[in-house]
């Protein structure tokens, strides 16, 4: 996110721009007064510091393109070593997202420093909260906001804004937020997100391509979701946090960050029983206050590095993490032939002895992550036999098999299935990453392959993994970045 070349700029008066401020601008951390994009690839950033009227209480810069870094690799390594892991990208954007359902200041830590995360504070930065955000720490003010509009420039760069909505319409009565689109995974609706809403007396509707919520005071219902979701579940648990009366979410998504978020919550004096289950109790409050929380380890960023500890036959241990999250992958890994030893936070993988394929599935949690599932096709091209691969959360999240194949991999993808059949030794090749997970998957087999592997299009893993490339060379990788041109905005 801060590789943006400034090309000129300046606080009005005398003091020349540095790094920091244009890091602060574009987090929000400076009171952001206006950004436009000039030419293609320009942004015209305008934030001010300090009271009105004093000397240097402008700034305006004109940064030039994003950059489109490119990362290059040489595989055949068997990685080895130990490696830390970050806070949960997923649990801190509705953590963040919830600051705004109460004042009081909340101080966030173990927050991962991810573009996603940069994002979701520059979000709340323009709905008028306090953000200051420095190293995995943020402390967020939001007594007063200014707006209640998500715009689409924001919304379209991460889905993940629509965590938005639920809070702005319970404590201010009103959201209008972009409607999020598809990407690169599937169609993606929000209407169960929408239709939650309704039921607790919100009127919505979508006008121009946004979402229009109003509600004077949303009131507690019984609402059943016809398929779990995560990002749904954690917008109606925050909405009916402020509603009146109790609101029960039936056939809720389980996943670890809705009980971390849940966790929080109850901190700021929310009643919330049940989270982490299939049914969850709120019973409403008038307000909530501020708090402090620390985000749980990320399960997929833990799996993303056991996998690249397994393809590259290697020996690793994994520190700050959470073992008791990814039950259902170490189960898979142990199948496939790797030993894997879980201690409380840590977690040992040896990965002497042969793969062997086996049959996947992906499910909501506890069930195998949707999340995991192109790391895995990439393991299992160095594995004996033939592995099928069954996605069922997403429609069309199998982008990463064309760029494997291009390595040298057996796939066929059938429907919702990938059959791949192994041993096969990958050779390097330049491929494009499409997603964030579908990029580490192009990562972990660069890791295995022959030669040197090149990934384009890396803005993908910025946006979820904290110092990739740092972490795999710690553990022996041969792994360097290398800035190029302009980066787009795509939806995820
Ligand atoms: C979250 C995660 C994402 C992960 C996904 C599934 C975040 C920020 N993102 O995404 O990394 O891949 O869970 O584990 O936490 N659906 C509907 N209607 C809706 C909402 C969802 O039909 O209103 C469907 C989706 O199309 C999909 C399934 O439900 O088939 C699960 O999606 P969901 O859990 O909502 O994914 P996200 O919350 O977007």
């Amino acid at each position: 996110m801060w590789a943006v070349r400034p090309l000129n700029g300046s606080w009005r008066g005398k003091t020349p721009f540095s790094d920091s401020d244009i890091r602060e601008a574009l987090l929000g951390t400076l009171e952001p007064l206006s950004e436009a994009r000039t030419k293609p690839g320009e942004r015209r950033v305008s934030a001010r510091r300090g009271r009105v009227g004093e000397e240097n209480d402008f700034f305006s810069i004109l940064l030039g393109a994003e950059t489109m870094d490119r990362i290059v690799l040489t595989g055949g390594v068997p990685l080895r070593g130990d490696v830390e892991i970050s806070g949960a990208k997923n649990a801190t954007l509705p953590i963040l997202a919830s600051t705004i359902l109460g004042g009081g200041e909340c101080v966030i830590t173990n927050v991962p420093r991810v573009v996603d995360v940069v994002t979701m504070g520059k979000l709340l930065g323009i709905l008028g909260a306090k953000v200051h955000h420095e190293g995995n720490r943020a402390v967020i003010n939001a007594e007063v906001i200014t707006s209640t509009q998500a715009p689409y420039d924001l919304v379209k760069t991460m889905r993940a804004s629509v965590l938005v909505l639920g809070p702005l319409l319970a404590r201010w009565g009103e959201a209008t937020v972009s409607m999020p689109g598809g990407c690169a995974i599937g169609s993606r609706p929000v209407n169960l997100h929408l239709a939650g809403l309704a039921k607790m007396g919100a009127e919505v509707s979508i006008e121009h391509g946004y979402i229009r919520a109003k509600a004077k005071r949303l009131m507690g219902a019984q609402i059943y979701c016809d398929t779990p979701t995560v990002t749904g579940t954690e917008n109606l648990m925050m909405a009916a946090s402020l509603a009146q009366g109790t609101t029960v979410i039936e056939n809720a998504a389980k996943e670890p960050e809705i009980a971390d978020l849940a966790n929080f919550l109850v901190k700021r004096g929310a009643r919330i029983v049940g989270a982490g289950s299939d049914v969850i109790t709120i019973e409403g409050v008038r307000e909530l206050h501020g708090s402090d929380h620390d985000v749980i380890p990320d399960r997929i960023e833990t799996g993303t590095y056991l996998v690249a500890g397994a393809i590259t036959r290697g020996a690793v241990t994994l520190n700050r993490c959470c073992p008791s999250h990814l039950d259902a992958l170490l189960m898979k890994l142990r199948e496939a032939g790797v030993e894997v030893e879980a201690e409380k936070e840590r977690i040992h993988l040896n990965a002497a002895a042969r793969l062997k394929g086996i049959d996947i599935r992906t499910l909501p949690y506890p069930g195998f992550p949707t999340d995991m599932q192109a790391q895995m096709v990439a393991l299992m091209t160095a594995a004996e036999g033939t592995s099928v691969i069954t996605e069922t959360v997403f429609e069309s999240r199998f982008m990463h098999v064309e760029e494997l194949r291009r390595m040298g991999a057996d796939i066929k993808v059938e429907g919702n299935r990938a059959v791949v059949t192994g041993p096969t030794k990958l050779a390097g090749a330049p491929v494009m990453a499409s997603d964030l997970r579908a990029s580490a998957g192009l990562v972990l087999a660069g890791l295995a392959a022959e030669g040197t592997t090149e990934i384009l299009r890396v803005y993908h893993l910025d946006r979820g993994y904290e110092r990739m490339e740092e972490k795999l060379r710690g553990l022996g990788a041969a792994i360097t970045r290398h800035k190029e041109g302009a980066a787009p905005a795509e939806t995820c």
